[in-house]
């Protein structure tokens, strides 16, 4: 479904991302790790078309179902995110909104993708809360971001990504902010929406015991490189590379418990 192929990124003169190849297929669950400044967002926003400051793709290709992301204009981009490629961001209440409701902006999230009525949106945006598990979700689309917890931003946020079914989520870090018991909650609800729409999933986190958890396939990187990829029982249980190992001395807990395989 998605291919990174020899993908190098630049901010400037300086390498960020050098010959990075991953692939993704439909209902597929693969994780980046590694520490702070390995090139992680670096990845998924390349992805999108959105580097910040002056990153620039230098060399190789991003293909979605044979297309490439690189060849198309600004224009088709913009009704690719959303529609095709939804992203998550470690903290929604910061890209929400504050001044408008929850409810507008889900609302209009949905009508500027899809030529749906005001009532049919406002019933869209109410099913999917209802599916991220928010209860009393009418109420919540009346409320101001500030009014929510950190999880239930999280949530909201989820639900506004999913609604247009994408085929592929870009995640980064998106449970770092919340504590372990939420955390685990939405860790969970993104496997129940990754198994239920047969959702790619990019999940970018410095969280090792999350990518164990959730993960078909794990990538840990360093440097703008990989290190070393397999799957979970390649990556926790024979990895012989020091910096993973390194990584995985320093396993924080999913679900209360250090993960084991
Ligand atoms: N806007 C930017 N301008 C210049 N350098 C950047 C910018 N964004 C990221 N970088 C650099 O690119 C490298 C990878 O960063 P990033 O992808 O944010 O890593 P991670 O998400 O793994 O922490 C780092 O060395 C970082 O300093
Ligand atoms: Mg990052």
């Amino acid at each position: 479904m998605l291919k990174m192929q020899d993908v190098t990124v630049r901010y400037d003169d300086k390498i960020a991302l050098e010959h990075f190849c991953c692939s993704i297929k439909q209902g597929e669950i693969v994780s980046l790790v590694g520490e702070s400044g390995s090139g992680k967002t670096t990845v998924i926003r390349a992805i999108l078309g959105l580097l910040s400051g002056n990153g620039k793709i230098t060399e190789g290709d991003i293909l979605l179902e044979e297309n490439s992301l690189l060849k198309m204009t600004e224009k088709e981009m913009q009704k690719f995110r959303g529609k095709r490629i939804a992203m998550i961001f470690q903290d929604s209440s910061a890209v929400l909104n504050p001044i408008r409701t929850i409810g507008s902006q889900f609302v209009e999230y949905l009508r500027y993708h899809e030529k749906i009525g005001e009532k049919e949106a406002w019933k869209r945006s109410i099913e999917m809360l209802e599916m991220m598990h928010l209860a009393d979700v009418e109420n919540i689309m009346k409320s101001y971001p500030f009014q929510l917890s950190g999880g239930m931003c999280q949530r909201v946020g989820i639900a506004m990504a999913m609604s247009l079914r994408p085929m592929l989520l870009l995640a980064d870090e998106p449970t770092s902010a919340l504590d372990v018991t939420t955390q685990s909650q939405i860790v969970k609800q993104m496997m129940e929406i990754n198994r239920k729409y047969q959702t790619g999933i990019v999940m970018v986190t410095h969280n090792l015991g999350v990518a164990a958890y959730m993960s078909d396939k794990i990538i840990v990187m360093r440097d703008g490189k990989i290190i070393e990829e397999g799957n979970r029982e390649q990556i926790l249980h024979h990895s012989v590379n020091e910096y993973t190992r390194s990584l995985l001395g320093a396993i924080p807990t999913m679900d209360g418990e250090r993960y084991v395989g």
